[in-house]
């Protein structure tokens, strides 16, 4: 068999990781100069960059009047469970599951929480659950978008506007890249890590009217630790959402939080980085479709994440391939394109079904996509001449 012919150019820059995602364009470590750093965050300028990194994201987001907006601890994972082992266990629990987080928010009300009434809706990896049999009298908890199955809910139009319960939003992939519906999200969570580019330090939490209510209304059973805590004296406390943060933040953090959310309102705000998005999107979808040996996990393109986007290789060469050839071939694929330059942290994540995943959010540059696809095509190429990984 022939060598196939490596393309000439690599990606000026091969981060398709979908999370941490890549860093804006233009961002360099020279953002953090102004940086409020070795003094306090309790400080005028301190909770200033705090509040800011609030205002900005709620100019930036739509996000109405109405909601609380907080920076909090352990990122996205520290919003939603702050969020659940406060609010959780009122009335019963739908828990909807189609990606690995999804699961993990399952396991943590079934397992940990504990709670009398939890029903888990779950659905394989590439497909959704069916969303007309959730029961909005009860409390909801679904994901978003699954970063690691690339299937997203198409919008909130099956969330019940007169809902009984609360709505728990995971949105950590989607918040920046998809319309959330406000209105209908009582709890919504996710990290700077994602479609900011930001870091992983901190979390965000939105809460609505209906959140804040339950709240005041109910005390968990289970003993809170002091990270978790939303109410003081069993009464809302407001501190957080007026960037007095529970613990201390990290300001580098904060800083480069800012710098994302100024590039976002550089390049037209939530519309302009859902054009970049439906732009890299297409741009990836139109070369899955012309590339014979590799397909969308995700089967109903109106579910399919324009984020996070994976696929499966369906080339038949691979049936005849060793299980464990199998299973590891979208790490062996990624490995191969790392070396070569061409591409960073692509494989499937560690609970999905072998394959790639792709970043395509608004910090990626279209132009590294369309230097991508000739290298992934070669990839997979070079990796059947070796006969697999050992040949
Ligand atoms: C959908 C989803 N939820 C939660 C997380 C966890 O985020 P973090 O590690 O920032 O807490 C991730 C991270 O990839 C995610 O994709």
């Amino acid at each position: 068999m022939n060598t196939p012919q490596k393309p000439d150019i690599r990606p000026a820059n091969p981060r398709f990781s979908s999370g941490p995602c890549t860093k804006p364009p233009g961002w360099s470590p020279d953002s953090f100069s102004d940086a409020f750093v070795g003094r306090s965050h309790r400080h005028a300028t301190g909770k200033e960059r705090l509040k800011e990194v609030i205002t900005r994201t709620r100019e930036v987001l739509g996000i109405p009047a109405g909601h609380h907006i907080a920076i909090v601890p352990g990122s996205d994972t520290g919003a939603m469970e702050m969020a659940m082992w406060s609010m959780i266990g009122a009335r019963g629990a739908d828990l909807l599951a189609w990606d690995s987080f999804g699961a993990t928010w399952a396991a943590d009300v079934t397992d940990h929480l504990k709670i009398d009434d939890a029903r888990i809706l779950k659905a394989p990896y590439g497909e959704l659950p069916d969303l007309a049999q959730v029961n909005f009298s009860r409390d909801v908890v679904f994901t978003w978008n699954g970063t690691t199955s690339g299937v997203c809910v198409p919008d909130g139009e099956w969330i019940d506007a007169g809902r009984e319960g609360l709505t728990f939003c995971d949105a950590t992939s989607a918040a920046f890249a998809m319309d959330l519906a406000w209105d209908k999200l009582d709890v919504t969570t996710w990290s700077w890590q994602k479609v900011m580019g930001g870091e992983a330090a901190h979390g965000m939490l939105v809460l609505g009217p209906r959140a804040v209510e339950r709240l005041q209304s109910y005390t968990p059973p289970w003993p809170l630790p002091k990270i978790f805590r939303l109410t003081k004296n069993a009464t809302f406390d407001p501190a957080p959402f007026a960037g007095i943060t529970i613990n201390t933040p990290s300001m580098l953090c904060v800083e480069d939080a800012l710098n994302s959310l100024k590039w976002a309102q550089s390049v037209g705000g939530l519309r302009g980085l859902m054009a970049r998005i439906e732009a890299n999107a297409q741009a990836t979808f139109a070369w899955v479709e012309g590339a014979a040996w590799i397909d969308f996990l995700a089967t109903d393109p109106a579910s399919r994440s324009k984020t996070s986007v994976t696929l499966q290789i369906t080339d038949p060469w691979l049936k005849d391939q060793d299980e464990d050839f199998r299973h590891n071939v979208g790490r062996h694929l990624s490995a191969l394109l790392d070396g070569e330059g061409a591409a960073f942290d692509i494989a499937n994540h560690m609970a999905a079904p072998p394959g790639l995943r792709l970043w395509n959010g608004a910090t990626v540059e279209i132009s590294d996509l369309d230097a991508l696809f000739p290298w992934l095509d070669w990839g997979w190429a070079a990796l059947k001449e070796r006969g697999g990984v050992n040949g």
